[in-house]
């Protein structure tokens, strides 16, 4: 089935065309990181008017990239939640707006799904069950996957989600957006172990990043804000503490469930450090991790297609009057 997918859930408007749930044939991502990062974070207001602005042409060149038209789409699939509702209605609006136009089947899709579903776009595909580390700017959560659409939380934060921490670490010391990538480029230069940060609830497959946020805000209050020659050494120290709970928590949770293979996404799966550590101390436990590539951890619509695929070609279709969620844990199924 030759899938077109919808993804507008934040700052980036995607649309792909994917065949089969396992071809992607074109991604197309439209960011927004330039009219957001004047004001250090996303805009919800901005982002909606943002993706009114670019969705016709997004959805035009996926087509185009595919080397297709709307008439060899067959089914259409688009982001629900969770995720800003303004950003969302855009997306979802022009979905229905395709398929009414073109009776097409849709369906509406999960984000969090969306990111675990990356993996299967890539050639080593994981088989169920596995266990999945969903951590992005809005989450931080590992699951036991059973199949595409049975999910257990394991363990996941108890306040903020990794990538805002990085988000906020960087906003802090004053070093750009967005702060994730911000962080693992100015990291490479710096000594990891140059200062020591906080690694919260060791013992438990919680996690908590805001001691950690704390930690650097009286780092930065006692010293003083890092001079240019330091900054890298202090992001490198900072990156490092969250990539240890991050890679620790996740190998104990698969290694304690029997589960052989870790896959790992969302927009922090980008991070190379973490990807490194993850292969490293995976393999001494005889465990297999699975990363999609760096385009395909950060928000971006071929995801949702392979969603879209598997609830579209099991004959699954939603309504014109289906609506957008801010809140919809995995777990729950709406
Ligand atoms: O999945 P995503 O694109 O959007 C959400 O669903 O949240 O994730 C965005 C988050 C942001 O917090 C961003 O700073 C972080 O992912 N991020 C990174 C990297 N690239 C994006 N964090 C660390 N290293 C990166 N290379
Ligand atoms: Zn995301």
């Amino acid at each position: 089935m030759l899938v077109l997918a919808i993804e507008t859930s934040c700052d980036e408007t995607a649309a792909a065309v994917v065949r089969d749930g396992r071809i992607m044939l074109s991604n197309v991502i439209a960011s927004q990181i330039d009219v957001h990062s004047k004001y250090g974070g996303v805009v919800p207001e901005i982002a909606s008017r943002k993706h009114i602005e670019a969705i016709g042409a997004v959805i035009l060149q996926a087509l185009d990239d595919a080397g297709t038209t709307l008439d060899g789409i067959e089914g259409i699939a688009v982001t629900r939640g969770p995720g800003l509702v303004g950003s969302l209605l855009v997306g979802l609006s022009a979905a229905k707006a395709v398929a009414f136009g073109r009776r097409l089947p849709f369906v509406g899709v999960n984000h969090l799904e969306g990111h675990v579903a990356a993996i299967f776009l890539s050639d080593r595909r994981p088989s169920f069950p596995f266990a999945a580390l969903v951590v992005s700017g809005g989450h931080t959560t590992i699951y036991r996957v059973e199949d595409f659409t049975r999910f257990t939380i394991l363990g996941q934060t108890r306040d903020d989600a990794a990538g805002e921490a990085f988000d906020k670490a960087a906003k802090l010391l004053d070093i750009g957006y967005p702060g994730g990538v911000v962080i693992d480029k100015m990291a490479k230069q710096g000594d990891r172990s140059a200062y020591t940060f906080p690694r919260a609830m060791r013992d438990s497959l919680e996690f908590s990043f805001s001691g950690l946020k704390t930690a650097l805000l009286n780092f930065v209050k006692q010293k003083g804000m890092p001079a240019a020659g330091e900054m890298p050494g202090v992001v490198a120290s900072f990156q490092e503490a969250v990539v240890d709970v991050l890679v620790e928590k996740t190998l104990r949770a698969a290694g304690e469930n029997g589960l052989k293979q870790v896959v790992v996404c969302g927009g922090v799966a980008a991070n190379s450090r973490l990807r490194t550590r993850f292969q490293e101390d995976a393999r001494e436990r005889g465990i297999e991790v699975l990363i999609p590539p760096p385009i395909l951890c950060t928000d971006n619509a071929a995801m949702i297609a392979v969603v879209g695929d598997y609830r579209l070609s099991r004959g699954l279709r939603d309504s014109y009057d289906l609506n957008a969620v801010s809140r919809w844990p995995l777990s729950e199924r709406q």
